[in-house]
């Protein structure tokens, strides 16, 4: 079957791509940054996937990527605007014209990723635009299935990776608030596996399914976890809420990538957590846990600590 692929060059799309040609499905990428596909393996081969060039606001571009096509996984979305991308022109006025350009094509499944936590409130602005592109998937008319992850991590992961760097240079980890709100996190090669397995699942279709790992921690224990695999002791530092508020404000005025923005601070607050159990049952496998499974964070170094700190992210560590 010819699968469609937008975001196949992110840090979820390239292991569904991956996970996509391990089932024999043949793979058309929508691809935003030119040279972006590089990253896939085999190109002289006839595994390398069938590449097209675009936008998801460009709704030409997505015509062409759609003929024919009779699986769309929609991966695309941001999490940090930045001038004429923002949430609302790629989130959600993005996954509408993807939906338009499968309904055009008719396409069999779209199958959409969205993210845990998504809400009707405007003040959390990713999350908004994240149920909006689900409002026009679910009122697309399309037979759809859409998944719901957790915090994914894996090698080129933000979230780890950021709480790495600060651990190899602070003695102090900074931590929001009490830091008791509950994490799952999901093994992003075993988000992946979930998605392309759903692009054969009839029974999927309609539903909308939160998907994480086996363990729901709280950010103290997930910087612990860090600290211990980096082999650090760190003290946790716990700061107001009003008052990180007010430094991230002003990183975000200064800094070209600030580690966190005021969007991402206000999400913290939010219980990122589904059904324990879902995937075993759903999909039929044990996603893997955190512990044991961060060996990547070790790679990250006191130079990239501090890079992090300043608001640059060393594409060493996350390239996508
Ligand atoms: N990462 C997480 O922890 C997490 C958790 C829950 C849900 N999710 C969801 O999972 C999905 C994938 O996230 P990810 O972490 O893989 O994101 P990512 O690494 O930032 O990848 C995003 C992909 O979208 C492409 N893209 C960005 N703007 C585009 C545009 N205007 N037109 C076309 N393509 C564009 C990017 O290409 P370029 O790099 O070339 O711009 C990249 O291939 C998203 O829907 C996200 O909301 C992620």
């Amino acid at each position: 079957m010819l699968v469609l692929v937008t975001g196949a060059t992110g840090f979820l799309g390239r292991q569904v791509v991956r996970e996509l040609q391990e089932r024999h499905h043949t793979v058309r990428c929508l691809v935003h940054t030119p040279g972006g596909e590089r990253i896939f393996p085999g190109r002289t081969t006839d595994i390398y996937p069938d590449i097209y060039y675009g936008n998801v606001t460009d709704t030409e571009a997505l015509a062409e990527a759609a003929n024919g096509v009779e699986i769309v996984i929609h991966l695309v979305a941001i999490i940090r605007q930045r001038r004429r991308a923002t949430f609302e022109s790629i989130n959600h006025l993005g996954a509408a014209n993807v939906v338009a350009a499968a309904k055009q094509t008719g396409v069999k499944h779209f199958v959409h990723v969205s993210a845990n936590g998504v809400t009707n409130d405007p003040q959390f602005r990713y999350l908004h635009s994240k149920w909006q592109g689900e409002q026009e998937v679910i009122n697309s008319g399309l037979p759809y299935t859409i998944l719901r992850p957790t915090l994914m991590f894996g090698p080129g992961d933000e979230f780890l990776n950021t709480l790495a760097g600060l651990a190899r240079i602070f003695p102090l980890m900074p931590v929001v608030g009490p830091g008791r709100n509950r994490y799952q996190p999901i093994a992003v090669e075993d988000a992946a596996r979930c998605v392309a397995l759903s692009v054969d699942r009839q029974d999927l279709k309609g539903k909308t399914l939160d998907i994480g790992g086996p363990d729901q921690l709280s950010y103290n224990e997930i910087v612990s976890l860090v600290a211990r695999t980096l082999g650090k002791r760190r003290w946790r530092l716990h700061v107001p809420v009003w008052l990180m508020h007010l430094a991230t404000i002003a990183l975000q005025s200064l800094q070209p990538r600030p580690a966190v923005t005021v969007d991402q601070l206000r999400m913290l607050g939010i219980r990122n957590v589904g059904e324990p159990g879902i995937v075993e049952q759903t999909f039929g496998f044990t996603p893997r846990t955190v512990e044991g499974n961060i060996d990547f964070i070790r790679s990250v170094t006191a130079a990239d600590g501090w890079k992090i700190a300043m608001g640059i992210m060393p594409t060493r560590i996350r390239d996508h």
